[in-house]
């Protein structure tokens, strides 16, 4: 794997009309899921000014769910991938998440190395006829193993919800 180099992760603070022109343009060619109307926080990978990785996690019926992980080509696998992901999943425990979800198809394979390397699993619910094309999604259960484990996933402060 190549080195991160100067990466910095950081959560949008302020979603600006400049952020969001940017966000726009780095999903142009993909449909991410809108979740302005409910809890959420982006995360975002500078490279300088430049975004390098973008993604988001938000808040549904009580789940917190990741989603929109996407790197630009030319700064992949260098680790941005999981430091994204580490930032939301500290997030989210932060916030009292004892569960963590994400959904997505069969044929995204990187991305499911992206999460089942956390512990994720397969939920298949009875109702839920999977095939090839169906979105299936995954959980992450929040344990004191994944605090040792991976300590760029931060376990809650002390008197936090979780
Ligand atoms: C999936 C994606 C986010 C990975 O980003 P990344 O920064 O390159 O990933 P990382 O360097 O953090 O790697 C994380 C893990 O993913 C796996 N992985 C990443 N790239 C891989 C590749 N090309 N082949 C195999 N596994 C790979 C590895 O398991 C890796 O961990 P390891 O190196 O410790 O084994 C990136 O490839 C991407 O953005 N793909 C397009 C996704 C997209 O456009 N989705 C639509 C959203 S709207």
């Amino acid at each position: 794997m190549k080195k991160p180099g100067a990466i910095t992760v950081k959560k949008i603070t302020r979603e600006s009309g400049e952020w969001r022109t940017r966000f726009e343009a780095f999903y142009s060619d993909c449909e991410i899921k809108r979740v302005d109307d409910r809890e959420h926080a982006y995360f975002a990978a500078y490279s300088g000014d430049e975004i390098a990785g973008h993604s988001v996690v938000y808040l549904e019926e009580g789940r917190w769910i990741l989603s929109g992980l996407r790197v630009k080509p030319e700064f992949r696998e260098r680790g941005i991938a999981k430091l994204l992901t580490e930032a939301r999943l500290s997030y989210a425990i932060g916030k009292g998440a004892r569960e963590i979800w994400y959904a997505c198809d069969d044929g995204n394979l990187v991305t499911i190395c992206c999460h089942v390397r956390y512990g994720f699993e397969k939920i298949c619910p009875d109702s839920h006829h999977c095939t090839a094309a169906t979105a299936h999604w995954y959980r992450l259960k929040v344990t004191p193993g994944l605090f040792k484990k991976f300590p760029g996933v931060k376990p809650p402060a002390a008197g936090g919800k979780a």
